[in-house]
């Protein structure tokens, strides 16, 4: 559709996080999703919980769906999530703590887990968050997963082996918060990287969750009525990864308003705009959105005490919003 956001993207990957549950139900969305990206990330129905319910038993009937919805309107499909401390269903958690599965059998329900889905969509997926937020919050130590509790550091290299095996056509990406401004976190992924690359490790990329507030209790100029990430900050994290020759997306960005600060729609869109324009210039993989309206918008769930689940780009009646425009006018 002539002056659509992906119309006015062209190369250039303009994708957003999608709830199945509307993509089927909700016309509204399902058209307006198609018509202005040209890539999609599952918001939920491919982590591990999902895909594999009970022991041994999958199910891909929603992301089928996805998958064909994609296709069918020319998106690129970027898979998410398989090692991730949160989405690891009861079943695994008991078992391995109450013994009766054991290390080696984690080992084994990864790489099964791993071959099944990267097998049942080979060919079809660009990229993948293979690995999700594997770090101790500011600190260097990974999250005590089931993944790491039972395997160690290994996890990580392994869930990679084995998924550049069965799909070598598949980008495989770290996702991580907090790693947009230089500082600690951002170190450990980078550190991390590099020993996966020494190793001869296949990872490709990493992924900037950039789930943004205006507000930012934890900054130093409270009430700024910014939020902490600068444009300055996201290049050079950008140039930072691909210096070691792979790719980095913006994965997750929201920006949620503060009701207290009653942060202006403008302000809102500049940021939006503001970080486009960082990607652009600096070659960045991608650019996903955690969602697209606040209709369907995880936003509600997590930070209803701070912005009312407002953070994206089409208001709660599909509306587009200061922000859609300002996106717009930098493609
Ligand atoms: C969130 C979803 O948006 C919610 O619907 C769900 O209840 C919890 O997970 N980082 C991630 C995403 O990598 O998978 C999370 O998605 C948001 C934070």
């Amino acid at each position: 559709t002539a002056g659509t956001l992906r119309d006015k993207a062209g190369k250039f990957r303009i994708g957003t996080a999608v709830a199945t549950y509307p993509m089927v139900f909700d016309d509204q969305y399902r058209t307006i999703l198609g018509n202005e990206f040209n890539q999609l990330t599952p918001e939920n129905c491919m982590k591990f919980q999902f895909i594999q319910p009970a022991r041994g038993v999958y199910d891909f009937y929603e992301s089928d769906k996805l998958i064909d919805y994609a296709e069918r309107n020319g998106m690129d499909v970027h898979g998410h999530t398989v090692a991730w401390n949160e989405a690891t269903p009861q079943w695994l958690w008991d078992g391995w703590l109450d013994g009766t599965i054991t290390a080696t059998e984690v080992g084994k329900i990864l790489d099964e887990h791993i071959e099944r889905l990267f097998g049942r969509y080979k060919g079809r997926m660009v990229s993948f968050d293979l690995i999700n937020e594997p770090f101790l919050d500011w600190t260097d130590q990974l999250r005590d997963s089931v993944w790491y509790q039972a395997l160690g550091r290994g996890y990580i290299e392994r869930a990679l082996r084995k998924a550049h095996e069965v799909d070598p056509d598949v980008l495989l990406f770290i996702n991580e918060w907090g790693c947009e401004e230089a500082g600690d976190k951002q170190d450990f992924l980078f550190n991390l990287v590099v020993e996966l690359q020494t190793a001869g490790v296949p990872i490709h990329g990493i992924g900037l969750q950039m789930h943004e507030d205006m507000n930012a209790e934890y900054q130093a100029s409270w009430r700024s009525n910014t939020p902490s990430v600068t444009k300055a900050h996201l290049k050079s994290a950008i140039a930072r990864f691909k210096s070691l020759g792979i790719e980095v997306r913006v994965s997750e960005l929201d920006i949620n308003p503060h009701r207290s600060l009653a942060t202006t729609p403008e302000a809102v869109a500049a940021w939006y705009a503001t970080y486009l324009e960082a990607c652009i210039e600096a070659g960045a993989h991608s650019f996903t959105m955690w969602g697209f309206t606040d209709r369907w918008s995880s936003l509600n769930e997590w930070y209803d005490y701070y912005n009312h689940g407002n953070g994206l780009i089409y208001d709660a009646q599909y509306q587009p919003k200061l922000s859609y425009q300002a996106l717009s006018n930098k493609l």
